[in-house]
């Protein structure tokens, strides 16, 4: 009997550490981290804000070529007034927090340095492609033309960065609702081809000096309607979020030899108990 729960408490003693390693060993793994590149946080700040208007690798777009060099003794304080502030009568937002814009002190500070990169003497900068999110496909709405999951990508591309994602509304309106009139697409290719003037909706179509073609504005008329319509049914609550893959400490393989090894010692403890009793 004695052998028996001794033999018992050691291989779950043994049982324990592996779970363990598996379970430290699983973290490492997961929480793989490339070399810490100063640029990088304000590389993904400015590519998910700014290369919109600016192009990827600051060349201009709707916005003014951000690659160059800045006449200024101070060009970090040039820039960063600039992005606090947005240029009052262009389509540049005002971005700072304390403007109502949604970026932090630290945000901006991050996205100067990024873009002050771009100086001639400026680290070589290699700019990885906005990655692409694999979308599930659109049905498209019968009566409306364009294709709404071209158009769902040139949303992405173009319009969440000021009006959200899922189009909740950022710096620009929500545009997941339902829009009122008859005909409804043709408001918004309006919209979207001369843009809100007065606000920081821009004109998008190439005929208003804008980036974009009819056919690509239609796109998104008919991907923006595709959102109004699920947002009229959508009566369900969505479910709780449920916490990310990984963070339990007793998820995965490791976590589940690590739960079998303390069962395995509770018995054995249990075991040794039972024994000492006279
Ligand atoms: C909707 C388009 C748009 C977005 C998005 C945008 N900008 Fe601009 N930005 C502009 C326009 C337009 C100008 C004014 C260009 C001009 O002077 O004619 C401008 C000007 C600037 C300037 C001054 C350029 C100069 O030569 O003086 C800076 C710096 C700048 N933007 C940085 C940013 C940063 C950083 C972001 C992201 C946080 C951003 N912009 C997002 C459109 C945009
Ligand atoms: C620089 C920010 C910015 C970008 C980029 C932008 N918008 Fe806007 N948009 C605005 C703002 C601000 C308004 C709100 C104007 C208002 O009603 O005061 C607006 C308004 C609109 C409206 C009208 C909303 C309403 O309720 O009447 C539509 C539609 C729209 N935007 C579509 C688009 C589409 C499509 C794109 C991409 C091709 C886009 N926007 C890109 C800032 C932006």
């Amino acid at each position: 009997m004695a052998a028996t729960a001794t033999r018992f408490l050691r291989l779950s003693g043994a049982l324990l550490l592996i779970g363990w390693l598996m379970f430290a060993f699983g973290r490492s793994a997961g929480a793989q981290t490339p070399p810490a590149d100063p640029l990088e946080p304000g590389r993904q700040l400015y590519n998910a804000n700014c290369a919109v208007c600016h192009g990827v690798d600051g060349q201009g777009r709707i916005g003014a070529a951000l690659a160059k060099d800045w006449p200024s003794i101070r060009p970090d304080l040039t820039v960063e007034t600039i992005i606090e502030n947005g240029v009052p009568g262009s389509v540049m937002p005002a971005w700072s927090v304390a403007n109502g814009g949604p970026l932090s002190p630290a945000e901006i500070d991050a996205i100067v340095q990024y873009i002050l990169s771009w100086q001639t003497g400026g680290a070589p900068q290699i700019t990885p492609p906005p990655t692409a999110t694999l979308l599930p496909p659109i049905t498209p709405i019968p009566e409306i033309d364009g294709d709404p999951n071209q158009g769902a990508r040139l949303f992405a591309e173009n319009c969440a960065v000021c009006h959200g994602e899922q189009a909740q509304g950022r710096i620009g309106a929500a545009l997941a609702k339902n829009w009122a009139g008859i005909r409804p697409d043709l408001n918004l290719r309006a919209i979207i081809s001369n843009g809100v003037s007065g606000s920081q909706m821009p004109a998008w179509s190439a005929a208003r000096g804008g980036p974009l073609s009819d056919g690509d504005i239609q796109d998104l008329v008919a991907f923006i309607l595709t959102l109004s319509a699920k947002q009229a049914q959508a009566a369900a609550p969505s479910p709780a979020a449920s916490p990310a893959p990984g963070e339990s400490p007793f998820s995965g393989w490791g976590g589940v030899a690590a739960l079998l090894a303390l069962l395995l010692v509770i018995v054995g403890l249990a075991a040794l108990i039972q024994r000492r009793k006279p």
